[in-house]
């Protein structure tokens, strides 16, 4: 794991994508799931969509991620939280499900860290004919210098940093339809208010002291968030699988 990954994952933080939980529950809003349907939350972290989905769509949820530490998070999150969401290690490269199973497959910032196509073609696999991937991911803006993208390339473990248009892309080749795809900028301060809303009361943070290392690698990542925050957005793709 790069040791971007590592220090989010000691952290414990429930929402770590862009745009938040108040971002997410728009989104998932707008999103028809039926009561009994499949949702499989891929690189789910420490869980808080998905418990959120199973305890208000009632659907069954499923989270995967690669992170031992994440899913141990996430499992005590669910107990804490009473809900009934399901959290298995696994590759979302190679996803441990059967072909067809999935109404609704749900990303939150995980194509970045990831050879992206190859992870729309698992999750093209997973999905139900007229199943619906939702997923949401920081994006380069057009006006992102090179030096910039590289740093953050480097800080953030990253093979690629793709912007909007490069996504679409992608989902295309893969064979997606296009539901609906939005630009977004990076939230400011009065979107981190509105995160406050929802305090992330079943949070686990590691209790070891986190290496010096890894503390280093967060303050570079915010700094140069900070410093490039105007070239730099997040996408929503809401795709169909035809
Ligand atoms: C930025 S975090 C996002 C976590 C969560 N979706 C959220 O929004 O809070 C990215 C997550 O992807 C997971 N991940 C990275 N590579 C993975 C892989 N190959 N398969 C499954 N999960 C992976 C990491 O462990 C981490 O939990």
């Amino acid at each position: 794991m790069n040791s971007y990954l590592e220090a989010i994952t000691s952290l414990g933080y429930g929402n770590l994508h862009p745009g938040g939980f108040s971002h997410s529950i728009k989104v998932l809003r707008g999103v028809p799931i039926a009561s009994n349907g499949i949702i499989l939350d891929i690189g789910c972290g420490t869980g808080k969509t998905a418990s959120y989905l199973s305890k208000t769509r009632g659907a069954y949820v499923f989270g995967l991620d690669i992170s031992q530490k994440m899913i141990e998070k996430a499992k005590a999150r669910n107990l804490r939280a009473g809900t009934e969401a399901q959290f298995i290690v696994g590759d979302a490269l190679s996803m441990p499900f059967r072909d067809e199973v999935a109404d609704i497959v749900l990303i939150e910032s995980l194509l970045i860290f990831l050879p992206a196509e190859k992870v729309l073609q698992e999750c093209r696999r997973v999905l139900k004919a007229g199943g619906i991937i939702v997923d949401i991911e920081m994006t380069a803006g057009s006006s992102l210098p090179k030096h910039a993208r590289q740093q953050i390339k480097r800080v953030c473990g990253l093979s690629e940093f793709l912007s909007l248009e490069e996504y679409t892309s992608l989902y295309e080749n893969v064979g997606f339809k296009r539901i609906r795809v939005e630009r977004s900028n990076l939230p400011g301060l009065l979107d981190s208010l509105k995160e406050m809303l929802y305090m992330d009361r079943s949070r686990t943070v590691t209790k070891d002291k986190m290496n010096p290392d890894l503390v280093k690698t967060l303050l570079q990542y915010k700094l140069l968030i900070f410093a490039n925050r105007q070239h730099l957005e997040f996408g929503t793709f809401i795709y169909k699988k035809s």
